[in-house]
Protein backbone atom coordinates (compact mmCIF):
# COMPACT_ATOMS: atom_id res chain seq x y z
CA UNK A 1 0.00 0.00 0.00
CA UNK A 2 1.43 3.75 -0.80
CA UNK A 3 1.52 5.86 1.82
CA UNK A 4 -1.74 8.18 -0.02
CA UNK A 5 -3.55 4.65 0.67
CA UNK A 6 -2.77 4.01 3.97
CA UNK A 7 -3.51 7.25 5.24
CA UNK A 8 -7.25 6.99 3.05
CA UNK A 9 -7.77 3.58 5.22
CA UNK A 10 -6.80 5.85 8.46
CA UNK A 11 -8.99 8.33 7.30
CA UNK A 12 -12.05 5.69 6.83
CA UNK A 13 -11.65 3.86 10.00
CA UNK A 14 -11.39 7.03 12.19
CA UNK A 15 -14.31 8.48 10.64
CA UNK A 16 -16.59 5.31 10.99
CA UNK A 17 -15.55 5.20 14.89
CA UNK A 18 -13.12 8.30 15.87
CA UNK A 19 -12.95 6.92 19.66
CA UNK A 20 -9.73 4.74 19.91
CA UNK A 21 -9.50 2.60 23.07
CA UNK A 22 -5.81 1.72 24.06
CA UNK A 23 -6.30 -1.52 25.71
CA UNK A 24 -3.55 -3.76 27.65
CA UNK A 25 -4.63 -7.23 27.68
CA UNK A 26 -3.80 -8.81 31.21
CA UNK A 27 -5.97 -12.11 31.31
CA UNK A 28 -6.74 -13.81 28.26
CA UNK A 29 -10.59 -14.37 29.37
CA UNK A 30 -10.31 -10.39 29.22
CA UNK A 31 -10.12 -10.11 25.28
CA UNK A 32 -13.55 -11.31 23.76
CA UNK A 33 -15.75 -9.67 26.47
CA UNK A 34 -13.69 -6.47 26.70
CA UNK A 35 -14.01 -6.29 22.81
CA UNK A 36 -17.80 -6.99 22.76
CA UNK A 37 -18.38 -4.48 25.38
CA UNK A 38 -16.72 -2.21 23.68
CA UNK A 39 -18.25 -3.08 20.38
CA UNK A 40 -21.66 -3.09 21.80
CA UNK A 41 -21.01 0.45 22.86
CA UNK A 42 -20.26 1.36 18.98
CA UNK A 43 -16.86 1.00 19.12
CA UNK A 44 -14.99 -0.42 16.28
CA UNK A 45 -11.43 0.27 16.85
CA UNK A 46 -9.55 -1.18 19.13
CA UNK A 47 -5.49 -0.56 19.94
CA UNK A 48 -4.05 -3.55 21.25
CA UNK A 49 -0.78 -2.81 22.84
CA UNK A 50 2.14 -4.84 23.35
CA UNK A 51 2.65 -3.73 26.72
CA UNK A 52 1.79 -7.32 27.64
CA UNK A 53 2.91 -10.74 26.93
CA UNK A 54 -0.80 -11.34 25.99
CA UNK A 55 -0.91 -8.42 23.23
CA UNK A 56 0.29 -10.32 19.86
CA UNK A 57 -1.99 -13.35 20.95
CA UNK A 58 -4.92 -10.48 21.75
CA UNK A 59 -4.66 -9.27 18.25
CA UNK A 60 -4.92 -12.52 16.52
CA UNK A 61 -7.61 -13.92 18.46
CA UNK A 62 -9.50 -10.48 17.64
CA UNK A 63 -9.22 -10.92 14.18
CA UNK A 64 -9.80 -14.72 14.29
CA UNK A 65 -13.39 -14.15 16.33
CA UNK A 66 -14.35 -10.70 15.98
CA UNK A 67 -14.08 -10.08 12.01
CA UNK A 68 -16.33 -6.98 12.41
CA UNK A 69 -13.80 -5.03 14.35
CA UNK A 70 -10.66 -3.11 13.30
CA UNK A 71 -7.88 -4.02 15.34
CA UNK A 72 -4.91 -2.16 15.64
CA UNK A 73 -1.71 -3.02 17.50
CA UNK A 74 -0.16 0.34 19.90
CA UNK A 75 3.15 0.81 21.96
CA UNK A 76 5.13 -1.09 18.56
CA UNK A 77 8.65 0.23 19.23
CA UNK A 78 10.74 -0.98 16.70
CA UNK A 79 11.18 -2.83 12.98
CA UNK A 80 11.01 -6.49 15.05
CA UNK A 81 7.67 -5.81 17.05
CA UNK A 82 5.99 -3.66 13.37
CA UNK A 83 6.85 -7.11 11.56
CA UNK A 84 5.52 -9.12 14.63
CA UNK A 85 2.07 -7.10 14.84
CA UNK A 86 1.45 -7.42 10.98
CA UNK A 87 1.98 -11.31 11.39
CA UNK A 88 -0.42 -11.46 14.06
CA UNK A 89 -2.70 -9.73 11.80
CA UNK A 90 -2.95 -6.02 12.60
CA UNK A 91 -4.90 -3.43 10.63
CA UNK A 92 -3.24 -0.54 11.64
CA UNK A 93 -0.33 0.27 13.88
CA UNK A 94 0.37 2.64 16.64
CA UNK A 95 3.50 3.89 17.74
CA UNK A 96 4.09 6.49 20.55
CA UNK A 97 6.90 8.53 18.73
CA UNK A 98 9.00 8.33 15.73
CA UNK A 99 12.32 6.59 14.45
CA UNK A 100 13.84 6.66 10.82
CA UNK A 101 13.12 2.88 11.08
CA UNK A 102 9.18 3.09 12.29
CA UNK A 103 8.65 6.09 9.26
CA UNK A 104 10.71 4.05 6.88
CA UNK A 105 8.83 0.61 7.66
CA UNK A 106 5.22 2.23 7.44
CA UNK A 107 6.00 4.14 4.21
CA UNK A 108 5.91 0.44 2.81
CA UNK A 109 3.31 -0.89 4.97
CA UNK A 110 0.01 -3.08 4.04
CA UNK A 111 -1.67 -1.50 6.93
CA UNK A 112 -1.23 2.32 8.34
CA UNK A 113 1.32 3.32 10.58
CA UNK A 114 0.20 6.54 12.73
CA UNK A 115 3.59 7.70 14.16
CA UNK A 116 3.77 9.58 17.20
CA UNK A 117 4.60 13.02 17.79
CA UNK A 118 4.99 15.45 20.58
CA UNK A 119 6.54 18.30 18.86
CA UNK A 120 6.60 20.14 15.39
CA UNK A 121 9.78 18.67 14.70
CA UNK A 122 8.10 15.58 14.93
CA UNK A 123 5.92 16.24 12.66
CA UNK A 124 8.20 17.23 10.15
CA UNK A 125 10.20 13.86 10.30
CA UNK A 126 7.14 12.36 8.84
CA UNK A 127 6.14 15.41 7.15
CA UNK A 128 8.76 15.28 5.05
CA UNK A 129 8.79 11.32 3.90
CA UNK A 130 4.76 12.24 3.32
CA UNK A 131 3.10 11.61 6.16
CA UNK A 132 -0.09 14.03 7.17
CA UNK A 133 -2.16 11.43 10.22
CA UNK A 134 -0.21 11.61 13.76
CA UNK A 135 -1.23 10.51 17.47
CA UNK A 136 -0.33 13.22 19.37
CA UNK A 137 1.19 11.73 22.24
CA UNK A 138 1.33 12.12 25.64
CA UNK A 139 -1.26 14.89 24.48
CA UNK A 140 -2.55 15.97 27.73
CA UNK A 141 0.94 16.63 28.82
CA UNK A 142 2.18 18.15 25.71
CA UNK A 143 0.02 20.77 25.78
CA UNK A 144 -3.19 18.76 24.50
CA UNK A 145 -6.46 20.96 22.62
CA UNK A 146 -3.94 24.53 23.13
CA UNK A 147 -1.05 22.31 21.23
CA UNK A 148 -3.46 21.03 18.45
CA UNK A 149 -4.99 24.15 17.90
CA UNK A 150 -1.16 25.75 17.59
CA UNK A 151 -0.21 23.16 15.33
CA UNK A 152 -3.34 24.08 12.92
CA UNK A 153 -1.46 27.22 11.41
CA UNK A 154 1.53 25.45 10.05
CA UNK A 155 0.32 22.17 9.65
CA UNK A 156 -2.88 22.43 7.55
CA UNK A 157 -4.09 19.38 6.05
CA UNK A 158 -2.17 17.23 8.76
CA UNK A 159 -4.63 15.48 11.30
CA UNK A 160 -4.06 13.89 14.35
CA UNK A 161 -5.44 11.60 17.01
CA UNK A 162 -4.07 12.96 20.58
CA UNK A 163 -3.73 10.32 23.47
CA UNK A 164 -2.43 10.43 26.62
CA UNK A 165 -4.38 11.36 29.30
CA UNK A 166 -7.48 12.43 28.37
CA UNK A 167 -10.79 11.43 30.29
CA UNK A 168 -14.60 11.57 29.19
CA UNK A 169 -14.66 15.42 31.20
CA UNK A 170 -11.45 16.62 27.92
CA UNK A 171 -13.21 14.64 25.31
CA UNK A 172 -15.55 17.39 24.13
CA UNK A 173 -12.69 20.06 23.96
CA UNK A 174 -10.40 17.50 21.52
CA UNK A 175 -13.66 16.81 19.34
CA UNK A 176 -14.70 20.00 18.70
CA UNK A 177 -11.22 20.69 16.79
CA UNK A 178 -10.92 19.83 13.02
CA UNK A 179 -7.63 18.70 12.74
CA UNK A 180 -8.80 16.24 15.34
CA UNK A 181 -9.63 13.26 13.64
CA UNK A 182 -10.33 10.81 16.51
CA UNK A 183 -9.36 10.27 20.20
CA UNK A 184 -7.34 7.49 21.68
CA UNK A 185 -7.16 6.62 25.69
CA UNK A 186 -7.79 4.06 28.44
CA UNK A 187 -11.04 6.08 29.88
CA UNK A 188 -13.41 3.82 28.04
CA UNK A 189 -12.29 0.43 29.22
CA UNK A 190 -10.29 1.58 32.73
CA UNK A 191 -8.07 -1.02 34.48
CA UNK A 192 -10.55 -1.13 37.51
CA UNK A 193 -13.06 -1.96 35.54
CA UNK A 194 -11.75 -4.52 33.14
CA UNK A 195 -9.95 -6.40 36.62
CA UNK A 196 -13.49 -7.08 37.95
CA UNK A 197 -14.45 -7.56 34.04
CA UNK A 198 -17.25 -5.69 35.19
CA UNK A 199 -18.03 -5.28 31.38
CA UNK A 200 -21.24 -3.31 31.99
CA UNK A 201 -19.05 -0.40 33.06
CA UNK A 202 -16.93 -0.93 29.98
CA UNK A 203 -20.29 -0.69 28.02
CA UNK A 204 -21.89 2.12 29.82
CA UNK A 205 -18.57 4.29 29.72
CA UNK A 206 -18.04 3.74 26.11
CA UNK A 207 -21.63 4.35 25.76
CA UNK A 208 -20.97 8.18 27.09
CA UNK A 209 -18.29 9.23 25.23
CA UNK A 210 -20.12 7.91 21.85
CA UNK A 211 -23.13 9.82 23.32
CA UNK A 212 -20.59 13.20 23.45
CA UNK A 213 -19.59 12.69 19.83
CA UNK A 214 -22.94 12.30 18.42
CA UNK A 215 -23.93 15.23 20.41
CA UNK A 216 -20.94 17.39 18.98
CA UNK A 217 -21.47 15.58 15.60
CA UNK A 218 -25.20 17.41 15.49
CA UNK A 219 -23.33 20.52 16.68
CA UNK A 220 -20.84 20.86 13.80
CA UNK A 221 -23.39 19.49 11.00
C1 LIG B 1 -1.32 5.52 25.12
O1 LIG B 1 -0.34 4.83 24.96
O2 LIG B 1 -1.94 5.93 24.16
C2 LIG B 1 -1.69 5.93 26.52
O3 LIG B 1 -0.98 5.20 27.44
C3 LIG B 1 -3.14 5.92 26.78
O4 LIG B 1 -3.38 5.82 28.15
P1 LIG B 1 -4.20 6.94 28.97
O5 LIG B 1 -5.43 7.25 28.20
O6 LIG B 1 -4.51 6.27 30.29
O7 LIG B 1 -3.29 8.10 29.14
Amino acid sequence: MSLVDNTRTLDDLFARSPLLPVISIQRESDILPLADALAAAGISNLEITLRTPLGLSAIALLRRERPALCVGAGTVLDGRQFQSVLDAGAQFIVTPGCTDELLTLGLESPVPLLPGIATASEILMGYRLGYRRFKLFPAEVCGGVQALKSFAGPFAGVRFCPTGGIRQESLAGYLALDNVMGVGGTWMAPRAAVEAADWGAVSRLSAASVALLVKQESILE
